[in-house]
C-alpha cells in the first residue's frame, strides 16, 4: 500500500505473499494475530486478510481519532449474520438507515428509565442464580461462563420482551429457542445438517412469532411516553420501524448482549479471585453500601466505585469483543500514512488496551488505573471495550448496570476460589472466551 504524496510512508506489515490464512491460524485467531502484528510492526499495520484482500489495523488511540466517524462496516465480514435478519443486516445497513434506528435504540437502552424499570426483574434473576449456586456449592466447582451467559440471556430476554413474555410464550422457551438458533445456525454455519437447520428454522420462527405477539399486545394498548423510554419494542414501534425490523432488532440485541455481558462478569470474578487485595477492597465496599441487604438498589450502583473499576479493568484485559472493523468511506490520514477509501480498517480492541504507551505494565490487573487521577490525560480512545463512533455498542450503559448488579449480588453472598489445576486460555468464539470455561469453588460467606 503506497501513499500518494500526502501521508506518503508505506504502512509496515508482514510480507504480502499468500492470503495470511496460515499466519492467522498459527497465531490462534485474529485477536492474537493482531497482538503479534502490533508488537512487531508498531501501532499501524497492514496485513492480508483471508478472502478479503489487505486490511489495516490501528492500535494507537490518538491515530484512531481519524477513523472515529466512519459509519460503515465491511459487508463481507458480517455476512454470517445475514440469515438472522429479515430487514437487512443491522451490522452493515447503510448509514442513512442505521442512524435513525440507532437513535431509537439509544433512547431506550442508554437511558436511566429503562435501567430502573427492569432493575427488579434483573435482581430477581441474579438472586435465583445465587440460590442455585448456594444449593450446588458442595457438589463441586461452578462453570462461570456457562451460568453467567445464561443469566445474561435471561436478563436480555426480559429486557427486550418485557412482561409480554407471560402472554406470548415462556421466558425459558425463548432462552432455549435462542440457544438452538445460536448453536445450529451460527456456530455450525455451512455444516451440511438438514436436521440441525430444521431445528434452527423452527426456533427462529418461534422467536419471531413471540416478538409479533408482544408487538400486537403493544398495539392493542398503545404506549405512553414513559413506556416508550423504557420499552424497546414499544419505542421501535412508536418510531415507525417495521415489524420485520423490530423482530430483527430483538434477535440482534439478544445476540449482542448475552455472551458479552456474561464473559465480562466471568472475567471480573476470575481476576478478583487471583488478586485477593483488590477482591477485599471490592467486597468491603459492597458490604458497606449494601449493609444487611442481600441485593443492591439501582441507586446503590453509583457508590460501588471499586467494583466498577474492577469491571472496567477486567474488560481492558479481556475485552469481550476483542476487535471491530470498518470500511474506509474516503481516504484516511493516519499520521504519516494514507489509508485508501475501501480499505478494511480493524479496531484491535485488545491490542489498544495492552498498548504499553498508555497502559504501563499492561498485563497487570490494577483497577486503580480507572481512578480519576490515573485516568486524567489518557486519550479517549485508549479504552474502547464498547467500540468506537457511530457503530459503537448501543447497549454499553445497560451492560454496565447488568454486570455491576450481578457482581454485587454474587460478591455479597459468596467467596470465590479458582478450582485448582485448570488452565484458563482466552480464545475467540464470537467473544473473548475462556476455552474450557472458568471453574470456581463458591462458598457462602
Ligand atoms: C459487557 C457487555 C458488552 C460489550 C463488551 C459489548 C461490546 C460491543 C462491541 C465491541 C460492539 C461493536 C462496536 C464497534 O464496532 O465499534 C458492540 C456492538 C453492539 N452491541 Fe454491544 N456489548 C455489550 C453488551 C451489549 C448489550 C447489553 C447490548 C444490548 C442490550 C448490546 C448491543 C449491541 C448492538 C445492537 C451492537 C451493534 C451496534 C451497531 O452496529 O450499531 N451490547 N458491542
Amino acid at each position: 500500500m503506497r501513499g500518494d504524496g500526502r501521508g506518503s510512508s508505506e504502512i509496515p506489515g508482514p510480507p504480502a505473499d499468500g492470503d495470511g490464512g496460515a499466519a492467522l491460524a498459527e497465531a490462534g485467531g485474529l485477536h492474537n494475530y493482531q497482538l503479534r502484528l502490533h508488537a512487531e510492526y508498531g501501532p499501524v499495520v497492514r496485513f492480508p486478510l483471508p478472502g478479503a484482500g489487505e486490511a489495516v489495523s490501528v492500535a494507537d488511540p490518538v491515530l484512531l481519532e481519524a477513523t472515529a466517524r466512519i459509519d460503515r462496516r465491511p459487508e463481507k465480514l458480517f455476512e454470517f449474520l445475514a440469515p438472522l435478519q429479515e430487514s437487512g443486516n443491522l451490522q452493515t445497513i447503510p448509514a442513512s438507515e442505521h442512524g435513525p434506528w440507532r437513535r431509537v435504540m439509544l433512547s431506550v437502552l442508554a437511558g436511566r428509565p429503562s435501567h430502573e424499570a427492569h432493575f427488579a426483574a434483573f435482581t430477581g434473576l441474579a438472586s435465583d442464580l445465587a440460590d442455585r449456586w448456594a444449593a450446588r456449592a458442595a457438589e463441586g466447582p461452578i462453570a462461570l461462563q456457562k451460568d453467567l451467559s445464561e443469566l445474561s440471556l435471561q436478563m436480555i430476554c426480559r429486557y427486550a420482551l418485557g412482561s409480554g413474555l407471560e402472554s406470548a410464550g415462556s421466558a425459558a422457551r425463548v432462552v432455549s429457542a435462542f440457544e438452538v438458533v445460536l448453536t445450529e445456525y451460527l456456530a455450525r454455519a455451512g455444516a451440511n445438517d438438514p436436521e440441525g437447520t430444521r431445528r434452527a428454522e423452527e426456533a427462529l420462527t418461534y422467536l419471531r412469532s413471540t416478538v409479533d405477539g408482544v408487538l400486537a399486545a403493544h398495539r392493542g394498548r398503545g404506549t405512553g411516553e414513559q413506556a416508550e423510554r423504557s420499552d424497546l419494542i414499544g419505542a421501535l414501534s412508536a418510531a415507525g420501524e417495521s415489524p420485520a425490523r423490530i423482530r430483527d432488532t430483538v434477535l440482534m440485541t439478544m445476540l449482542a448482549a448475552h455472551h458479552t455481558t456474561g464473559v465480562a462478569i466471568s472475567w471480573t470474578l476470575y481476576l478478583l479471585a487471583r488478586h485477593p487485595d483488590a477482591a477485599d477492597r471490592v467486597r468491603a465496599e459492597v458490604d458497606a453500601v449494601l449493609g444487611d441487604r442481600d441485593v443492591p438498589e439501582y441507586g446503590d450502583l453509583k457508590r460501588l466505585t471499586h467494583l466498577e473499576m474492577a469491571l472496567k479493568e477486567a474488560m481492558r484485559l479481556y475485552p469481550p469483543g476483542p476487535y471491530g472493523a470498518r470500511e474506509a468511506t474516503e481516504d484516511v490520514e493516519l499520521g504519516p500514512y494514507t489509508v485508501p477509501a475501501g480499505t478494511t480498517i480493524f479496531y484491535p480492541f485488545w491490542a489498544v488496551h495492552l498498548n504499553p504507551e498508555y497502559w504501563p505494565d499492561p498485563q497487570a490487573f490494577d483497577p486503580g488505573r480507572f481512578g480519576p487521577e490515573a485516568s486524567a490525560g489518557r486519550p479517549r480512545l485508549a479504552y474502547i471495550p464498547f467500540g468506537v463512533g457511530p457503530r459503537s455498542c448501543e447497549g454499553s450503559a445497560l451492560a454496565m448496570v447488568e454486570a455491576e448488579l450481578v457482581l454485587a449480588v454474587l460478591l455479597k453472598r459468596f467467596r470465590f476460589d479458582l478450582a485448582p489445576g485448570q488452565t484458563v486460555t482466552p480464545v475467540e468464539r464470537f467473544v473473548l472466551w475462556a476455552a474450557d470455561d472458568i471453574l470456581m469453588d463458591v462458598a457462602e460467606r
